[in-house]
């Protein structure tokens, strides 16, 4: 059976957590649910990444043990997901003790692979990021050019990682795999970086003691991203089987592994596009298929971030508006791969304009038409061709983009349907057309078409609204999710039934 397995980064614990995250897990999530609806085996990982400086600082500036501050705010990301309707499979936490002993497998295996030596490292490095910086990387003043602070000189003496070894085979890997990395900018970024010429990198830490243990040097801790990069691998070690899987077939690594997608911020490209595919190289693991790279939502033209502190509340968002709107308002507002601003206001008007007014009020006269002219039962029959034709390859056109991560012209590929449905109600007017005499039959096509046209987009549109399509659907009498017959067709919607407005007004907004 054809598996998919997609990911978020797993999320600091530093501090709570804000848009940006809930921005990268909704859009797994529609990966996710719309790869279940094609009848794929999919497995759907989330979690957080609680070693490293920035925690440990973290939790020293509030008097408290790293621990302590990992097991609060985890839980607070572990709440983020079901309140964003999000379906992952497994919540990892890097302190998990099945995780730190795959990492620690894992790496003493790229050690016996020859791929680690010990050494000296002196560089800038930033203590937020927990990394070191290029020479190229700094701002003026020796700031990062992420959080405007000021760098430290470290040095310190660390096991490196032979990253350098891996300068062919991954300048090999592109050129294999040109969707390997996306979109096709951060494809150029990551390759021009590793062409630049790959240096060597620190693969523990010495000074610190909050990581995993190095288990040939227990001086040394693992540097958090290789540590938190292998959640990904770990987690499918210990992972219960989701309920969906057939039975049998061995265990999730042998069943999901190599990952399908990573879908990561573009902050964070160089860890998962260069020295991700170089750790599992020198440890002899299979490479995921593609690392998908969105951009950053800005605010008043600065990406947000926790430690930035301009941060705009999901959970505010959700309690005012439902987690469907802010599921579709990501995802519409901002092109999938690119950077783009969110605002309230614009917030405020995709949900009256194109939730409330486009798909909400097309359910809500479609389903009231069929009830008052057909007492809400829809004679079989066949459908409008016209309307018909502008539906053809839909599903699969769909598909394509989804299959590329391109989630925003996916979902617009969709409302240009719902658009044209509207349009089709305007054109067709049943209200005349019911009142004329001997045209009860092209009443009762015009109605199917609608009934059918509606079916079809809802079922599409599932992974991004799925309250609202749940509930949409129910009143379709058809609650079958499936794409395998999601394509335009008679037969799927015989009755209907009243529904609940979908998107009300703010007052009793909640999906
Ligand atoms: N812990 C690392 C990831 C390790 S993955 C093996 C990390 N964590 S993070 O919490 O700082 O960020 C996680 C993700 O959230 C990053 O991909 C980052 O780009 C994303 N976002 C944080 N702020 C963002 C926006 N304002 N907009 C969109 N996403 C951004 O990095």
């Amino acid at each position: 059976m054809t598996s998919f397995y997609v990911t978020t980064p797993i999320y600091y614990v530093n501090a709570a957590p804000h848009l940006g995250h809930a921005y990268t897990t909704i859009a797994a999530d529609v990966m996710a649910r719309h790869h279940r609806q094609r009848g794929e085996e999919v497995f759907f990982l989330t979690g957080t990444d609680e070693h490293g400086e920035p925690v440990a600082d973290a939790a020293h500036a509030l008097g408290i043990e790293p621990q302590e501050l990992a097991d609060r705010n985890a839980e607070r990301f572990r709440a983020l997901a079901p309140q964003l309707s999000a379906s992952n499979d497994f919540f990892i936490r890097t302190t998990d003790p099945e995780h730190e002993a795959v990492v620690q497998s894992v790496l003493s295996r790229v050690r016996e692979n020859g791929f680690v030596y010990e050494g000296t490292y002196e560089g800038w490095y930033c203590p937020r990021c927990a990394d070191f910086k290029a020479e190229a990387d700094i701002d003026p003043g020796n700031r990062c050019p992420i959080h405007h602070i000021e760098l430290t000189r470290e040095q310190e003496d660390n096991y490196f990682f032979r990253l350098s070894a891996f300068q062919e085979r991954l300048e090999e890997l592109y050129e294999r795999s040109p969707d390997f990395v996306a979109p096709r900018t951060r494809y150029n970024e990551a390759l021009s970086f590793i062409r630049s010429g790959l240096r060597d990198i620190p693969l523990t830490r010495h000074k610190l003691t909050w990581g995993v243990r190095v288990p040939w040097d227990h001086e040394h801790v693992f540097y958090v991203w290789f540590d938190a990069l292998l959640n990904y691998y770990s987690a499918l070690s210990y992972a219960p089987t989701p309920a969906g899987f057939a039975p049998g077939g061995g265990d999730l690594t042998e069943r999901v592994w190599p990952a399908t997608y990573h879908l990561i911020g573009k902050d964070i490209l160089r860890f998962h596009a260069v020295y991700w595919p170089a750790m599992l190289m020198a440890a002899d693991i299979e490479l995921p298929e593609h690392i998908f790279v969105h951009g950053f939502l800005l605010m008043d033209g600065e990406k947000m971030s926790k430690s930035l502190g301009n941060v705009l509340d999901p959970f505010e968002v959700i309690e005012r508006f439902g987690t469907d709107a802010l599921r579709f308002y990501l995802l519409r507002e901002v092109p999938f791969g690119q950077d783009g601003s969110v605002s309230t206001a614009s917030f405020e008007l995709r949900y009256e304009s194109e939730l409330a007014n486009e798909l909400g009020n097309l359910a809500s006269r479609s389903i009231a038409m069929i009830a008052r002219y057909r007492d809400g039962v829809l004679p079989a029959g066949d459908l409008d061709p016209e309307l018909a034709a502008d539906f053809e390859g839909l599903t699969e056109s769909f598909c394509a983009h989804i299959d590329r991560a391109e989630l925003t012209v996916a979902l617009e590929s969709v409302w240009e349907r719902v658009r044209r449905l509207n349009r089709y109600v305007e054109e067709q007017a049943p209200w005349r057309v019911a009142k004329e005499e001997g045209r009860e039959q092209d009443l009762d096509r015009v109605l199917r078409t609608l009934a059918e046209g509606l079916r079809t987009v809802t079922v599409l549109l599932w992974p991004y609204l799925p309250h609202s399509c749940e509930k949409l659907l129910a009143g379709l009498g058809a609650a079958e999710l499936s794409l395998q017959g999601a394509a335009l067709g008679p037969g799927h919607v015989s009755s209907v039934s009243a529904i609940p407005s979908l998107f009300p007004k703010e007052s009793q907004a909640k999906a």
